[in-house]
């Protein structure tokens, strides 16, 4: 499906018995919602960037638990299926904790409901309402992520963030971006610099794209400009998404925010992360055990289909990097603001 309907753009809709995903490595240029029915395309839509995003590729992949178990023809095939497809759909990308989280979330509630008694087709409709709920609960999350990150924020400052942690990249609003729809919403100037985020430009394409329709004041500058643009006083705060904060506060997110985090603290400009519980990941003690994903050569040396580079040079291209906890002034949950020691602190996250 094809629509040139900017308003209110989501990245997953469940509709008429098939998961409608907007494609994003085609923004902004068309809008076009493919229709996925098994687990294989869902795996495949995560794999090459259809949808990304650490909350959104969570949500596609809970979609995509039942959607594989869906043909099942007895309670014992289906449980099988969604353990099946929830092992599959875990291959589909290694860095954002949210997807395994969903996956987790998705078996747990297969068992519970395995071991209830329930017929074959209210098992199915059970397990679909879960990954609508995932869904659903993140909208509601996010919100109060913005509320709390909007706290930290005055009227008529300049914002500096990177990649997309935005409505496209969650169920609405985003994370790091979230502050700036509540600040328009109440009538709030607040200047959005938004990183242009090579080699796959998700500032470009989708910040700066998302954050124009809603009428947000946002700025695009290439990656290199960030530190010119902090000297020049235009950035008096960093907010950025995280796709897995590890136990001790280090934080993996698109590759380059360890350059931004570095540059913010040597202008002073305190340096924000915004994720949802699910992004938290207690059993990674430190950045360092975070899974780094490395992707094709070609998204660098002829990205968007132009060649930039000579053939056969050699490349390096790892999507996330790690942002060590002591740039980090805080991460904004939906529960509230955590500072340091982030040690301490997360783990008080859970316990309450
Ligand atoms: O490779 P991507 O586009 O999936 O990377 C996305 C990011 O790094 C985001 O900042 C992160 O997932 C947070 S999204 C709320």
């Amino acid at each position: 499906m094809t629509t040139t309907n900017y308003e209110g753009l989501q990245s997953v809709i469940w509709h008429d018995d098939k998961l409608d995903l907007l494609d994003q490595r085609l923004l902004p240029e068309e809008i076009v919602y493919l229709p996925l029915v098994t687990k294989e395309d869902v795996w495949e839509a995560i794999r090459h960037l259809k949808v990304r995003g650490a909350p959104a590729i969570g949500i596609a992949a809970a979609y995509g638990v039942a959607l594989g178990s869906r043909s099942a023809e007895s309670a014992e095939a289906w449980l099988a299926d969604v353990r099946q497809a929830a092992e599959y759909l875990a291959t589909s990308r290694p860095t954002a904790v949210n997807l395994f989280w969903a996956l987790d979330r998705m078996k747990a509630r297969a068992e519970a409901l395995a071991s209830e008694g329930h017929s074959l087709e209210a098992l199915k409709q059970a397990l679909l309402d879960e990954a609508i709920a995932i869904q659903s609960e993140d909208e509601e999350t996010n919100r109060m992520i913005g509320e709390h990150a909007l706290s930290l924020f005055q009227d008529d400052i300049g914002v500096l963030t990177h990649c997309n942690a935005g409505g496209l990249a969650t169920a609405k609003y985003g994370t790091a971006l979230a502050p700036f729809y509540l600040a328009k919403e109440r009538g709030m100037n607040i200047r959005v610099f938004a990183d242009e985020t090579r080699p796959v430009l998700q500032g470009a394409r989708l910040t700066a794209f998302e954050l124009q329709q809603a009428g947000v004041d946002v700025t695009l500058i290439c990656d290199n400009m960030a530190g010119h643009v902090m000297s020049k006083g235009w950035v008096n705060a960093v907010i950025v998404g995280t796709d897995r904060v590890a136990a001790n506060g280090d934080v993996a997110n698109k590759i380059g925010t360890y350059s931004v985090a570095v540059l913010a603290k040597a202008h002073g400009i305190p340096f924000y992360v915004a994720c949802p519980l699910s992004t938290i990941d207690l059993n990674t003690p430190t950045g360092a055990e975070i899974p780094i994903e490395e992707r094709n050569a070609e998204e660098i040396t002829e990205g968007f289909g132009k060649r930039t580079a000579p053939q056969g040079v050699k490349v390096y291209n790892p999507a996330f990097d790690i942002t060590p906890n002591e740039y980090v002034t805080a991460i904004i949950t939906e529960k509230g603001i955590i500072e340091a020691p982030f040690d301490v602190n997360l783990k008080k996250l859970f316990e309450s």
